[in-house]
């Protein structure tokens, strides 16, 4: 039975009493992938979430703390993912959503889901760091409205369930946690969520996109590009925590190429793992990690962020999405050709 993060965590979480608004999120598995040498490669499955990414962890704390405190709707800046995420909890709530995206730069599928769990969608003229301000600003002048992104504290909180679990599943910490990066939230809430568990804290490696890579190059960007629309981000909100995880860990940031992202992306897929582009950045910062030898020895983690079905545009870069047209009684010589070359 999934009891959802609040019910599972709340001793960690340190709510009020609340009444849990709760989709059955997190949970997720963390299935092991390899062994790569001394290294015990696990993937964790966050495209597993009722929405289909990591997000479902911190909506969960942060509406629910949003209802209780008396708001009225919810808003958010989002690549999609945040999006579907809100828009599906505030429904859960009985609240509205708001979402505000850069216009053209969010998938399809995300923008379908937001739709249909009920949210009000507002597109800028802009990127996704002026979306955030725009909504900033409209939830320091409306109390009524609860700011969503991972600026609110309590999304933080939620996402640092994501550590929990792997605590709870290996039953130590492992040596090193390997996510992408794109505002910076995710990988502040792991650190923290390791740090109050107190039971050891790992390398954090943060993995970013070369186009949009602020946290690599040291310095903010006005102009971003990469495949991985979900983290294609040039002034992440949360870097200064970033930054902080990654030094006090012992951690690095490392870009990762389009071109090795799709790689990544199809070699996960191929292994049975469907994931969105941003998280195959992880994996292909992880074999690049690896192969420079720079993965310490024992249990190494990568956060599979989001599910491969929020973003169908992209796989086609690299899969045929055309069938083959056959004549029924002609199958068995069709597959005879796959078969033997
Ligand atoms: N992976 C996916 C699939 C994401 O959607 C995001 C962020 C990240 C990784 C990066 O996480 O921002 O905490 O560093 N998506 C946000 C959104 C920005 O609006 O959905 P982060």
């Amino acid at each position: 039975m999934h009891i959802g993060l609040i019910n599972r965590y709340h001793q960690w979480l340190g709510l009020p009493e609340l009444e849990a608004v709760s989709l059955g999120e997190g949970n997720t598995p963390m299935i092991h992938w390899a062994t790569w040498d001394s290294h015990r490669i696990w993937l964790k499955l966050e495209g597993c979430n009722p929405t289909g990414s990591f997000k479902d962890r911190g909506m969960t704390v942060a509406v629910s703390q949003a209802r209780f405190a008396g708001g009225k709707a919810v808003i958010c800046a989002s690549t999609g993912n945040t999006a579907a995420s809100a828009a599906a909890y505030a429904g859960r709530a009985g609240l509205k959503a708001f979402v505000v995206i850069p216009n053209g730069q969010v998938a399809l599928a995300k923008m379908i889901q937001a739709s249909a769990y009920g949210a009000t969608i507002l597109a800028i003229e802009g990127n996704f760091d002026q979306a955030l301000q725009a909504v900033r600003a409209v939830a320091e002048q409306e109390s009524w409205i609860a700011l969503v992104n991972s600026v609110n504290p309590w999304r933080l909180r939620g996402q640092e369930t994501g550590a929990y679990e792997i605590l709870d599943d290996l039953g130590h910490a492992p040596a090193s946690l390997v996510l992408p990066v794109g505002n910076a939230g995710n990988i502040s809430a792991y650190f923290h969520g390791f740090r109050r568990r107190n039971e050891g804290i790992p390398q954090l490696f943060g993995i970013q996109a070369q186009g949009a890579d602020p946290l690599v190059q040291d310095r903010d960007l006005d102009k971003v590009t990469t495949v991985a629309s979900a983290i294609r981000i040039g002034r992440p909100a949360s870097a200064h925590l970033a930054k902080e995880a990654v030094k006090e860990s012992h951690g690095q940031f490392h870009a990762v190429s389009d071109s090795q992202i799709l790689q990544a992306h199809e070699e996960l897929a191929h292994g049975g793992v469907f994931v969105e582009p941003a998280s195959a950045a992880a994996y292909a910062g992880l074999k690049i990690l690896y192969r420079r030898r720079l993965l310490p020895t024992g249990d190494v983690v990568a956060i599979l962020t989001g599910n491969g079905l929020k973003d169908s545009q992209t796989p086609a870069m690299w899969a045929s999405v055309e069938p083959q047209i056959v004549e029924s009684q002609h199958l068995l010589e069709s597959i005879g050709q796959v078969m033997n070359p």
